[in-house]
């Protein structure tokens, strides 16, 4: 059967940096508090010429370079965010002019920080039904406009960045073979961020804290680190396969203590998990495509490896994914 294979990987980052010493200047907080807690230590910051769509483009361009695709042959774009450039028309259709990528089409995707393992699930179908098509999906986001700066709940968390993949079909036994994607919407309010008050009536009340993101952070900790959990040793079951099986488990870059939990529970030895968390912060959507890229660039996936997404955010939306490189 034909599969969905990543032709090329690539990933762009705003030029800012923000540290830890540098959110002690912004909020009451200190490098201490935020490395223990989190594991981060820095995150990059969106600047003029740095929008959404640029990100976005950026790395579409390094992924369309080294799969050797040209933007003219790409059939799908899909971007997966939750911050995008304006809310019509989609990141995709802006990414889709600045490439010129004439023959896409092009739609967002918005499972917030799940987005880009849900997009994978998605062109791995398109791929199954049209296995000729050519596929752009990107991870991006410019959260630092959605954070509330004066919140240090969540201001430290999150950081920006976009990362890209090109997708095609193949039929000797490499691509996504595999995939346990939930969501569940009774817990929204955890993990959330408003629209603008004037789009929602139901938001016009005293309590509105404004377009930014909010979070019950405990609460969320809980809930990721055992469904996180219980997607992938079901869908390793499902698929015949043990931990050991896995060449290099990427999960979605959140919390280092969600990371060693998850991974004590799988018993996945510290070096077949990529972590790339302190550099970037929380990157959402783009989290897992940035840190694909880094892995395949630094050589630590080869053809015919074994890779395990996991993933988990707002909606709340999780899930995992297998696939063959
Ligand atoms: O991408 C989507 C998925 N998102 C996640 O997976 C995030 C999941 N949650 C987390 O990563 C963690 O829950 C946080 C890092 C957000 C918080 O860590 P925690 O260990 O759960 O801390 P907490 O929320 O229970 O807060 C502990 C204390 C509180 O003070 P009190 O009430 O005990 O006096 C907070 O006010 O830490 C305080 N605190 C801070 N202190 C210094 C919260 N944020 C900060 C801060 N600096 N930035």
């Amino acid at each position: 059967m034909t599969k969905a294979v990543i032709l090329g990987t690539g990933s762009c980052l705003p030029e800012k940096t923000l540290s830890n010493a540098d959110m002690e200047q912004i909020v009451e907080t200190s490098d201490e508090w935020i490395t223990t807690r989190t594991g981060i230590r820095q995150r990059r910051i969106a600047g003029p010429g740095e929008q959404n769509y640029q990100l976005a483009s950026g790395a579409a361009r390094r992924a369309l370079a080294m799969a050797d695709v040209a933007p003219e042959d790409l059939d799908l774009i899909v971007v997966a965010t939750i911050s995008p450039h304006m809310i019509m028309p989609s990141t995709a259709c802006f990414v889709q002019a600045e490439l010129g990528a004439s023959k896409a089409f092009a739609y967002d995707l918005n499972a917030a920080c799940a987005g880009f393992t849900y997009g994978l699930d998605l062109a791995n179908s398109y791929i199954q039904s049209r296995p000729d098509m050519r596929i752009l999906l990107i991870g991006a986001e410019t959260l630092s406009a959605r954070l509330n700066w004066q919140d240090r709940n969540t201001c430290v968390l999150f950081g920006d960045g976009a990362g890209a993949v090109v997708l095609a079909g193949a039929s000797d036994g490499r691509g996504v073979f595999g995939s346990n994607l939930h969501s569940d919407g009774t817990l929204w309010n955890l993990l959330a961020m408003d629209s603008p008050q004037s789009f929602n009536p139901d938001l016009r009340r005293e309590e509105w804290q404004g377009e930014y993101i909010r979070m019950s952070g405990s609460d969320v900790f809980k809930h990721a680190v055992r469904l996180m959990e219980d997607s992938a040793t079901t869908l390793l079951r499902q698929h015949g396969l043990a931990i050991d099986d896995i060449d290099l488990l990427i999960p979605h870059q959140a919390n280092i203590r969600i990371l060693a939990n998850l991974r004590e529970r799988l018993g996945m030895p510290e070096e077949r998990m990529f972590v790339n968390l302190s550099q970037y912060g929380n990157t959402s959507a783009a989290s897992i495509p940035i840190a694909l890229d880094e892995a395949y660039r630094q050589g630590r996936i080869a053809r015919g490896d074994t890779v395990l997404l996991i993933t988990f955010g707002g909606g709340l939306t999780w899930g995992s994914l297998l696939m063959r490189w």
